[in-house]
């Protein structure tokens, strides 16, 4: 039938509700998607954290799927379902632009900056022992494998979208041996990129930095280790008005997941009043990445004007607006 069949993971929580926004403003734009529901609640095998084969199915068989929040055990249990989905499918690079949005107001305007995350190692390997009582031991994983492949993928990120510089964000004065491996293999894989400057920058540095006046970072993509990138791109998200904004890709050679990267808060859970921004701006991630690039920009420009009118937004967003009716009032500006 001429259409796409794409996996959606639709999540725990508020992740549901905000999967039903993107079904209806795709359905109301056309886009040639047919939706491939699966369920990935884990189970045990052999001590390890597995997810249902027709998941796996799914999602090797369609190369994309866009997932909402799932919701992981804190200091206990199974390790957590969103490293389990990205470790299975070698989703080796986790792209988190960091983006304005004109018209919705913070304290800093015209942001647009690119992190990219190793997202299969570092401090997420999950190796972790008790040496004795009261002392731990959790491993810090850093291969050349996974680091050159993620730190090749930013250099030609870079060069396809047209910003200048590669920048990695280190910690090589103290993790001198793994964040070390790190840095010197970008500076390698600068020199097969002539195209594209290369720097390295210290990561408490960056945060000052970026806190103080983040506009010097838009012509780069920051490149750097798992644990980092979580941490500095919750940061970023803060500039440009939180997670509830900031869309994500799980980029691997075979497939890609497209995520929200916030929560599944279960307080608000089930009452209508979440706000699908970032899901919807994942999902036009993933239009792009499909080469859907007309359906991707028409409804991009639909989310920018509802949230620049102001008129329907979601309680988080400081609006009294239902998703439903938010959704509503992008599917009205997408015909305007
Ligand atoms: C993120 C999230 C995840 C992470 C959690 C949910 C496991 O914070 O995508 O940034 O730590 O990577
Ligand atoms: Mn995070």
């Amino acid at each position: 039938d001429g259409k796409y069949t794409v996996t959606l993971i639709e999540g725990d929580g508020i992740g549901p509700e905000i999967a039903q926004s993107v079904k209806d403003i795709y359905s109301a734009a056309n886009v040639p998607i047919k939706w491939e529901p699966v369920d990935v609640t884990p189970t045990l095998k052999d001590g390890k954290t597995v997810i249902p084969d027709e998941a796996i199915d799914s999602v090797t068989r369609n190369y994309v799927a866009l997932k909402g929040p799932l919701a992981t055990p804190v200091g206990k249990g199974h390790v957590s379902l969103n490293l389990t989905l990205r470790r299975t499918f070698n989703l080796f690079a986790n792209v988190r632009p960091c983006k304005s949005i004109a018209g919705y107001k913070t304290p800093y305007d015209n942001v647009n900056t690119v992190l990219i995350r190793e997202n299969t190692e570092g401090e997420y390997s999950g190796i972790e022992h008790v040496v004795v009582d009261g002392v731990v031991q959790s491993i810090k994983l850093i291969t050349r494998e996974a680091s050159e492949r993620v730190l090749r993928f930013a250099f030609q990120y870079a060069q396809d979208v047209g910003k200048p510089k590669v920048r990695v964000v280190h910690k090589a004065t103290i993790m001198k041996m793994s964040d070390g491996l790190f840095l010197n293999l970008a500076r390698d894989i600068a020199k097969e990129y002539p195209n594209v400057e290369f720097d390295a920058e210290m990561l408490d540095n960056t945060c000052l930095k970026m806190v103080t006046d983040p506009i010097p970072y838009n012509d780069k993509v920051l490149v750097m280790p798992n644990l980092y990138g979580d941490i500095l791109s919750d940061l970023c998200a803060g500039l440009i008005g939180g997670l509830g904004l900031t869309p994500s890709g799980n980029i691997g050679d075979e497939c890609s997941i497209f995520e929200a990267v916030h929560g599944s808060a279960p307080d608000i859970a089930g009452k209508g009043l979440a706000n699908p921004t970032a899901l919807l701006l994942s999902s036009i991630m993933m239009l792009q990445h499909m080469g859907l690039t007309q359906n991707a920009s028409s409804i991009e420009q639909a989310i920018f004007k509802t949230l620049a009118e102001g008129k329907a937004l979601t309680g988080d967003l400081g609006g009294k607006a239902k998703t439903h009716e938010y959704a509503d009032a992008i599917i009205s500006n997408l015909k305007a």
